[in-house]
């Protein structure tokens, strides 16, 4: 299993709690999709953030990702097929691309993408419009900021430019910034939210040092919404 899997089917029962942005990114997707999809995919849907904000009635949606933990938790119904794979391997959308979708989205999830530029190739191949929500580098700058390393996401300029290589589509940059009552929350935060991706850029001395030196009790948050 690979690090952002693990991490994620760690905190899946946590995940919940802490998905407060990814709650509202997943909101702002579905708020902003006016065509209302019969057929829907949503690529990394975790517990189904997005199948639980679709007010609309539609007629099937798929749910894709890799963590067996977070599709146990995505709501289940006749309307919806739930699919363990890895946005990573071809082998996936091979599976997809035999079934035709009205929109695919994808929230909070894509950032994970080991070869991006491959993984959106694949999704355009599906021939869909799209509702993308994509973690962009400045998410966590201060702390990044504080500790002296550089983000392990892309910036929000890389991420458009892959994205227009394939899709002509809208996009918006959003920051979001969290309050906390203390760094410990602030850092817990971080660990049960899954949006480290088990990425441990810092050992635990480090982690220590970066407690007492961070200089706010607020996280900051940057994502790159893309739809057409
Ligand atoms: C931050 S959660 C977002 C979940 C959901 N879309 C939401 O808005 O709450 C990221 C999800 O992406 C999934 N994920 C990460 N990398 C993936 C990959 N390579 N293939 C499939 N799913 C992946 C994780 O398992 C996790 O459920």
């Amino acid at each position: 299993m690979k690090a952002v899997q693990k991490e994620f089917s760690r905190f899946a029962d946590t995940y919940a709690q802490y998905n407060i942005i990814q709650n509202r990114v997943a909101q702002k997707l579905v708020e902003e999709c006016k065509d209302a999809p019969q057929r829907i995919l949503d690529l990394g849907c975790g517990s189904g953030t997005i199948a639980k904000k679709i007010n609309w009635p539609y007629e099937k949606l798929t749910g894709a990702d890799f963590s067996a933990e977070m599709l146990a938790l995505h709501p289940k119904s006749e309307k919806i097929a739930c699919r363990l794979g890895d946005f990573n391997d071809e082998k996936l959308f091979e599976a997809l691309v035999s079934e035709r979708y009205d929109r695919i989205f994808s929230a909070s999830s894509l950032q994970w993408a080991e070869d991006l530029d491959k993984t959106l190739y694949q999704i355009s191949q599906l021939n869909a419009p799209v509702s993308l929500a994509i973690f962009t580098s400045k998410t966590f700058k201060t702390l990044h900021e504080t500790a002296g390393i550089s983000s392990p996401l892309r910036s929000a300029d890389e991420v458009s430019y892959l994205l227009g290589q394939y899709f002509r589509l809208e996009t918006e940059l959003v920051e979001y910034e969290l309050e906390f009552e203390s760094i410990e929350e602030i850092f817990a935060y971080i660990k049960k939210s899954g949006v480290s991706g088990g990425r441990n850029l810092l050992g635990y001395t480090q982690v220590k040092t970066l407690m007492k030196n961070y200089p706010t009790k607020s996280l900051s948050f940057e994502v790159l919404f893309a739809r057409n």
